[in-house]
């Protein structure tokens, strides 16, 4: 069995992974032979999320993280073959590593975040973008990078109508503000969900925030948002895996990690323009039009910015199942 302090090591560089409105929807526990993640449904987004699909990449966030922190703390980490048992839960069996493991990405656990303001023109370089491709592949996963005109011209009506269906749904906007944190203290208190200085919106507080994400943020409003954010420079990245079930889903979150950390060490910022991916119908249309194998899963912009404020998380003893 790991130490306890070993396993507290961990356990507190893992919650730094990525969630979906930082719902942070995972519960680790501490056995014989190594660390589970169990899902916490408690904290799922059935209106965004209705398949769990964003909880289980968020997850495949959380065990990448685990195991790069066991190799840095001196333990070899494998998954288990089944990827997730029948409960939906992550094993990863850890075992003492006498020779030394290179864990270079465990450096940038901590630095990494999502960067929603906007990019400059500097273009990310073809080298950088292989290397990120060739690394993505390792996992099983697919990404096609798009860049400048063709990015937008791609896209941008998938975008918009996904939007659109999106912002024109209370349920959704309900959930969304549920987990938006307008004041710096509500979000250290909770240490979960989308912080507004994170998101770009100003500090209003709880009664004003929820009155302008009520009123003021619409299909419109949205739209406009991802014309600015797109310039000549624009990549944009598209993940594809060849099914899409819970262990295709677990990939293609270990792989988005290991994307943001060499995407943190090369001082490159990214973000998501997910909604294409979130609305079924619209997903399903991209697929019988782009010229892509398998299913999309994350849309994601990349580029070059200044770092924003970081997120809060909650604290170690609420994600330790004992
Ligand atoms: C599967 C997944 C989907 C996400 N979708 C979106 C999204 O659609 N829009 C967005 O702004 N952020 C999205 N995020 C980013 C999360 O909101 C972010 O990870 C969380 O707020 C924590 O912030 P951090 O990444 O800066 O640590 C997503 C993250 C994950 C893992």
């Amino acid at each position: 069995m790991i130490p306890e302090d070993v396993f507290l090591k961990i356990v507190r560089r893992a919650v730094k992974a990525p969630s979906g409105h930082n719902t942070q929807p995972w519960l680790f526990t501490k056995e014989v032979n190594g660390i589970c993640i169990m899902p916490d449904f408690t904290r799922a987004l059935p209106t965004a999320d209705p398949e769990n699909r964003e909880l289980y990449i968020s997850l495949g966030c959380a065990a990448e993280t685990v195991m790069i922190a066991a190799r840095f703390y001196g333990y070899k980490a494998k998954l288990n073959n089944d990827l997730l048992d029948n409960q939906g839960t992550i094993k990863i069996a850890l075992s003492k590593n006498d020779e030394t493991e290179q864990a270079e990405l465990f450096s940038f656990i901590n630095a990494r975040q999502t960067t929603r303001n906007l990019y400059t023109n500097q273009p990310v370089s073809m080298d950088v973008l292989t290397q990120l491709k060739e690394m993505v592949a390792e996992a099983g996963v697919e990404v096609a990078f798009y860049i400048g005109n063709e990015a937008r011209d791609t896209f941008a009506s998938y975008i918009f109508e996904a939007n659109n269906i999106q912002m024109s749904n209370q349920k959704f906007k309900k959930e969304l503000i549920k987990w938006l944190r307008f004041s710096q203290k509500e979000a250290m208190q909770k240490g979960d969900g989308l912080y507004a200085a994170c998101t770009g919106l100003p500090s209003l507080g709880k009664k004003l925030g929820n009155f302008v994400v009520k009123y003021f943020i619409t299909p419109r409003s949205e739209n406009k948002r991802f014309l600015q954010q797109f310039n000549k420079a624009s990549t944009i990245a598209l993940f594809t895996t060849p099914e899409n079930n819970g262990e295709n889903w677990v990939r293609m979150g270990m792989a988005l990690q290991r994307f943001a950390l060499i995407c943190t060490q090369k001082g490159l910022s990214y973000s998501y323009i997910n909604s294409p991916c979130q609305i079924i119908q619209v997903r399903d249309k991209m697929m019988n039009d782009l010229p892509f194998a398998g299913f999309p899963q994350l849309l994601i912009r990349l580029g070059y910015s200044q770092k924003m404020p970081f997120s809060f998380r909650r604290r170690i003893a609420d994600v330790i199942l004992k």
